[in-house]
């Protein structure tokens, strides 16, 4: 079967009911989301804090799809069993979380999970050169990681590009982060991308009391990029 670049929607729950996250959780997925994503932050490397290795257990048995796990920690090796474990089915962990990028690649890796490894808007793309065979995935960040609701930063486009082009025929996905709307998704996944992350632009006017409207947030974006998709 060949690598899968259709474009991949995965809402953040960052944006969701912090008091209902299995229905939150229930309602994307029913509305068409293809991937969840969890934001997870330390206080530390990013500015706000988010969900332990107990939160994400316990989201675990509402993801039907697949469950995404961003860890904006530092250091992040101590923690990556733990969210193995926790059932996480991609890992990303962000260039600038440990001394040593392989390492915790490998031992990503090592857990069995797929792995994936994100850069931040002024990290260079050079940086994941002599790593990109140990990764599933590349998450170009298009905001600075911490915060929902944020600006699309454009420089991410251009890095895209570049990134598409140095991955070749590799079997990588390449996800966006940060303020994707039905405006900025096609400037991405016209550069190559094909897993975009929204929060806000998924959740916003919606509730699990009236989820279409998570589902006509989604559509608006898929029919953004859909004369684009690979
Ligand atoms: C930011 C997070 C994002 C965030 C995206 O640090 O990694 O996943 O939730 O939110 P929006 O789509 O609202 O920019
Ligand atoms: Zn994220």
């Amino acid at each position: 079967m060949s690598f899968d670049r259709s474009v991949k929607i995965a809402p953040s729950i960052l944006s969701a009911d912090f008091a209902n996250f299995g229905a939150e959780i229930r309602a994307i997925e029913d509305q068409g989301a293809d991937w969840v994503h969890v934001d997870v932050m330390d206080g530390h490397f990013v500015p706000n804090l988010t969900f332990g290795p107990p939160a994400v257990k316990a989201f675990r048995p509402h993801v039907k799809t697949f469950m995404d796990v961003h860890l904006m920690i530092a250091p992040v090796d101590p923690y990556i069993e733990a969210y193995a474990e926790a059932g996480a089915d991609m890992i990303t962990a962000h260039v600038e979380a440990g001394p040593h990028i392989h390492r915790t690649l490998q031992a990503i890796k090592a857990t069995g999970k797929m792995a994936g490894v994100s850069l931040n808007p002024g990290t260079p793309l050079e940086s994941i050169e002599h790593v990109l065979d140990l990764v599933d995935m590349v998450l170009i960040m298009t905001v600075n990681p911490g915060f929902g609701g944020q600006k699309f930063i454009h420089s991410g486009v251009e890095k895209t590009r570049r990134l598409r082009a140095m991955i070749g025929d590799r079997p990588i996905h390449i996800q966006i982060d940060g303020g994707v709307t039905p405006e900025t998704a096609p400037l991405v996944v016209e550069a190559g991308a094909d897993v975009l992350v929204a929060g806000s632009a998924v959740f916003k006017g919606g509730s699990v009391d009236s989820p279409e409207v998570y589902g006509e947030n989604m559509r608006a974006i898929r029919d953004a990029v859909k004369h684009l998709s690979a």
